[in-house]
Order: C-alpha cells, then structure tokens, then sequence
C-alpha cells in the first residue's frame, strides 16, 4: 500500500466501518456480538432482503478460505450483490496502490469494501482515502476483528453466556505464534473487554513479554497453565510473515523456530495434552490448522473441538458487521 499523496485527501474513516477491536468500548463489542446472535435465530426469509439493491465488494490482496467464503455468504444471505476482488488477479500487479484500487471500486457504487491485506495498517489507510465504510479482514500482524469477534461468540455459545455476553470467570489460552497474529491482537482486546482472562503461551521468539501491554498474561509454559484454561485457541506459525535468508524450507523455518519437533514437543495441542484439559474445555483454531504441527489432527476433529461451530458462526458475525455498515443494523 502507498500512503495518500500530500494533495489527496485524507478524512476520517467512516465510523460504520470496523477496523479493530483495539479501543472499541467493551458495549459496542456485545452489540455486534447480539446482533449477530438475533441474526442467527431469525428466518432466512427475514434477513434476505435487508441489504438489496447494495453491493458489497471484496479487496483480498491476500490469500484467503474461510474470511472470503464467510463474507461473501453474509452479504448474499442478506440480499447484497457481491463483487470479489483478488489481488491475484487485480491491476496491484501492474503498480497500482491499494488506496487507488479502493477509490476506482468506490466510484462504482459500492455500498462496503471488504479489505484483506498482509500490511499491517492496510485498511486503516484505505478508510481514510474512501467515503463508505471499510471492514477490515485481517491486516499483516495488526488485526483480524470479525475473528475475534466470531471467536468471543463462540465461547459464549460453549460456556451458555449469550444473553450477556459477559465472559468474566473463564480463561482463554492463546498458544502459538502470537507475535505474528492479527487474530490474537483482535482476540486480547475482544475477550478482556468482555471480562475474560487470557493468558499467551509459547516459546519467546513468538511470545514476547510486551504481549503484557495489551492485557494478556505471558508465559512460556503450556505443560504449567494447561488445566486453568477454558478455552484453548491454537495458532499456526506464520511462516510467511518471517523473513528468510534463503529461501530454503529448513532455513526459512530456521528463522522462526529452531526445530518443529521441539516447538511440537512444548507447545503443540497434543492427544496427550488435550486429555489433560480441564472438563468442559474447548479447542479453537481459527484455520487454517497445520496438522501434525501445532495440534494434531485427532484433536482437531475430536470431542471438546469447536473449529467448524467458529466457522459457522462468522457467517452470523458478519452478516451483523455489514448490516451495521450498511446502516441497517
Ligand atoms: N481465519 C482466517 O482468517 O482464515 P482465512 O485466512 O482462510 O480467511
């Protein structure tokens, strides 16, 4: 992304969008969250035309399964049209900037933009170069809050707290690679908005002490905090976002991790781990799962999983997000 030109205009984001949980009041976090839980107790027929004649459109300047899918069935199961936009495929690979790509799919009349992109602050700037509103679908390590808000859903449905949404008295265990990840930033400032503690786990490199500024606990012991947790939410390690000084596979690694078998060793949701869990405890993963490396794959599919319930629930999450954007909700 290029930061707007001296004579462009900058103006302050459209406040129907979402950029971030960061700083969002602990009130408007249960709003989405109620919403959205109203959404998914409505008939289909209720909800169909909520958002006819409005065009929502899709900026994914990365890759991405469940974020676009979840998106794209929110706005057509409220009537929307939808128009999909992959940076693959789009005028970025002959130098245009993402503000610029912005602005031409805003002079078409769309009502929403949708943007992922892998730099952090990507969708804060492209807000503040468009007039409607920007729902940000993960930007580099900064922020993903649809997930956190899909996420603080889901452990309110497993642990029956959907009237209130109120999650004081559980403990949410982010393990993995937290440094590299917008759904943890998303997820620290929803779940202790909402009362949770959280507590981040996993080796230094990718669990620094600062994670503390932002209102989690640190530590570099899962075998120690695993039966206080209530909800476990695994992290893949983000590969792409390090730099590598080759391109080899090993070495890539190398950078984030000195070797998988003792990151799998200490911090991996393991069936023997898992089986220490507290009783009534759920696995979380927000995709896409490495298996065999950060959980194995008996856990993901097993009992106390609830990864295919968060997917379904972002469909409920994001229909109330565009609602909200497109001044319906
Ligand atoms: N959870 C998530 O953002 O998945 P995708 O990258 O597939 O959208």
């Amino acid at each position: 992304m290029t930061a707007p030109k001296p004579d462009e205009p900058r103006r302050a984001p459209n406040p129907l969008g979402l950029i971030g949980l960061q700083g969002l009041p602990a009130a408007d976090i249960r709003a989405f969250l109620l919403a959205a839980s109203s959404i998914a107790h409505r008939a289909p027929d209720q909800l169909s035309t909520l958002l006819r004649g409005r065009i929502v459109a899709n900026l994914f300047f990365e890759d991405s399964t469940r974020t676009r899918t979840s998106f794209t069935i929110a706005a057509r199961r409220l009537g929307a049209d939808v128009v999909d936009l992959q940076g693959s495929s789009s005028s970025v690979n002959k130098g245009e900037t993402l503000i610029d790509t912005a602005r031409n799919v805003e002079a078409m009349g769309v009502s929403a933009l949708v943007v992922r992109a892998r730099q952090s602050g990507a969708a804060s700037g492209i807000a503040s170069a468009v007039t409607i509103p920007v729902i940000n679908a993960g930007d580099g390590r900064h922020e993903h809050p649809t997930q956190g808000l899909l996420d603080a859903y889901t452990i309110a449905e497993s642990f029956d707290r959907q009237e209130t949404f109120d999650l004081s008295g559980l403990t949410v265990g982010i393990i993995g690679d937290v440094a590299a990840s917008r759904v943890a930033r998303s997820n620290i400032a929803g779940l202790t908005s909402l009362g949770a503690k959280v507590v981040c786990i996993g080796p230094p490199s990718l669990v620094p002490a600062s994670l503390h500024s932002l209102g989690a606990r640190v530590t570099h012991n899962l075998d120690e905090s695993i039966s206080e947790i209530d909800a476990v939410m695994m992290l893949r390690i983000q590969f792409e976002r390090y730099d590598a000084q080759d391109k080899k596979e090993d070495a890539h690694r190398g950078n984030v991790i000195p070797s998988v078998r003792e990151f799998r060793e200490m911090f991996a949701l393991t069936r023997e781990r898992a089986a220490r869990l507290k009783p009534g405890a759920i696995v979380m993963h927000p995709g896409p799962i490495n298996r065999g490396l950060e959980m194995d794959g008996c856990v993901a599919d097993g009992p106390r999983s609830v990864i295919l319930r968060q997917v379904r629930n972002g469909i409920a999450v994001r229909m109330a997000v565009l609602a909200r954007a497109c001044g319906v909700g």
